[in-house]
């Protein structure tokens, strides 16, 4: 079965999929090395929660640090995973009849005993995010070294942890499915995005 119309089957199934080898080891690899130089840079900053005018930095509910890739100004790599993900979002258009038309990413280090409570990433004001998308940067992860994403089913009960070793990369509906991110014990690399509708109005 093509892995596109796996992930499509997993999001409508159980509203979640996880897959090992969706992008190739060395452009896996790659990624984690721009992002390691990006971070060591100082080019992160402090993730809060809320949007706009209701932005905060809430360290009690999330510690990661992100840097927003910039669609207009995207390295070679950027451009690469965008449009791999752009494959899979038309793919998903039409295999679920949503409608995401645009997408949006960052990077993300969580450092040592960082995490992020349970949470849904569609904001209940503006409903823009559709699919979320996250591939994991971690060469080395081990299990001691915990920060685990934990999903949770619609109904919030358990469903599964996800290591987050480099190369697995995990869709769910942004919606309906609670997630968190279990306290690390070493800096945890990986890159998140969120499939959009930005024609969407509430
Ligand atoms: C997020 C998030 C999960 C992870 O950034 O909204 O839930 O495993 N990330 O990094
Ligand atoms: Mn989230």
């Amino acid at each position: 079965m093509d892995i596109n119309e796996h992930i499509a089957d997993c999001l409508a199934e159980k509203g979640y999929a996880v897959i090992n080898n969706y992008f190739a080891d060395s452009f896996c690899q790659e990624l984690r090395e721009e992002q390691e130089s990006l971070f060591e840079d100082g080019a992160f900053r402090s993730a809060g929660i809320g949007r706009g005018q209701d932005f905060k930095l809430a360290p009690e509910i999330r510690g990661d640090k992100v840097l927003w890739l910039q669609e207009a100004n995207l390295t070679e790599l950027q451009r690469k995973y965008w449009e791999q993900i752009s494959v899979l979002r038309e793919y998903l258009n039409e295999a679920l009849f949503i409608s995401v038309n645009g997408f949006e990413a960052h990077y993300a280090v969580y450092p040592p005993a960082s995490f992020y409570k349970s949470h849904l990433d569609q904001h209940a004001k503006t409903r823009h995010r559709i699919i979320s998308c996250i591939l994991y940067l971690n060469p080395d992860w081990q299990p001691k070294d915990e920060g685990m994403l934990r999903i949770y089913n619609p109904d919030g009960s358990f469903a599964l942890d996800v290591a987050p070793v480099i190369g697995t990369f995990v869709c769910f509906r942004s919606a309906d499915i609670p997630h968190e991110v279990l306290p690390t014990k070493t800096d945890r690399y990986s890159i998140t995005g969120w499939m959009r509708n930005d024609t969407f109005m509430l």
